[in-house]
């Protein structure tokens, strides 16, 4: 169903499954328990949650958890990842990806797709920083890509990665992204909200086209001092 797209096997390491649904993932019913949740919605929502959910349940057949566990979700809208795995979903207008890690090996992962349209000027004063603004600006006009966009979609996967890991809300304004350069594909992120830890050191990759632009992001966990409260404990 994705529009001229096959996802860059680079994205992310190895050791983090990624699954782009297939058209029949689109089609075939979630699990009962997950068919709950868009009851009444509408065709669309329907697929794309569908899309979502099947896509995550292929990664975790993938990472060794096979017998189509059910991904619930919190009042937050959250996917519940069963217990030893962190993931991320993302759908947008004809694309939907699931990553899905060993919990054991990675704090939490995100994942966002964008289409590659340019983001209007409201928002990307709004979700920029000033040094961003400016990186973006001149990038954008030696290249066909709106990399307001691309900050926007990188924003998006840090905010999916951090957000069930903290449990902690945070302007799109105190994400900082370093994009490595156009040419590497690869950027790293830093939050400034005091509330999350000064040594949160985030990076990720991104594969854009004429069609897509899609980021991805992983955190991965280190075993001196404290852990961060998980979402699925609270
Ligand atoms: C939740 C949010 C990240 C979803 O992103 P999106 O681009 O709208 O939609 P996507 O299709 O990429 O992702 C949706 C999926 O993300 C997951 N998700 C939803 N909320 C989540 C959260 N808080 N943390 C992690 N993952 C979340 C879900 O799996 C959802 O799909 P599902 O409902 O079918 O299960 C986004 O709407 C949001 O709230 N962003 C942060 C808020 C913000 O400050 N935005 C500022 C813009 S100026």
């Amino acid at each position: 169903m994705a529009l001229n797209f096959t996802l860059s096997p680079a994205l992310m390491p190895e050791d983090i499954v990624v699954v782009q649904a297939t058209d029949s993932m689109w089609l075939a019913p979630a699990q009962p328990e997950e068919e709950r949740y868009i009851r009444g919605a509408v065709e669309k929502r329907k697929r794309e949650f569908r899309a979502g959910r099947n896509a995550a349940r292929e990664a975790l057949a993938k990472l060794g958890f096979k017998g189509n566990p059910v991904i619930r979700k919190d009042q937050r809208r959250r996917p519940l990842w069963p217990a030893g795995t962190v993931g991320s979903i993302t759908h947008t207008d004809g694309l939907c990806i699931a990553v899905a890690a060993l919990g054991e090996r990675y704090q939490g992962v995100g994942i966002d797709a964008e289409r590659s349209t340019a983001l209007s000027e409201g928002l990307r004063a709004k979700i920029c920083t000033v040094d961003e603004l400016a990186w973006a600006g001149a990038q954008s006009r030696q290249t066909h890509i709106d990399w307001h966009k691309v900050l926007f979609c990188t924003k998006e996967a840090v905010f999916k990665l951090l957000n069930p890991v903290y449990c902690q809300e945070m302007a799109f304004r105190d994400i900082n992204v370093s994009p490595v350069g156009p040419g590497s594909c690869s950027f790293s992120a830093r939050v400034s909200a005091s509330r999350f830890p000064k040594s949160i050191d985030i990076i990720g990759r991104y594969h854009i086209t004429n069609e897509y632009i899609v980021c991805a992001t992983w955190l991965i966990r280190q075993h001196t001092g404290a852990q961060a409260q998980s979402a699925h404990e609270v």
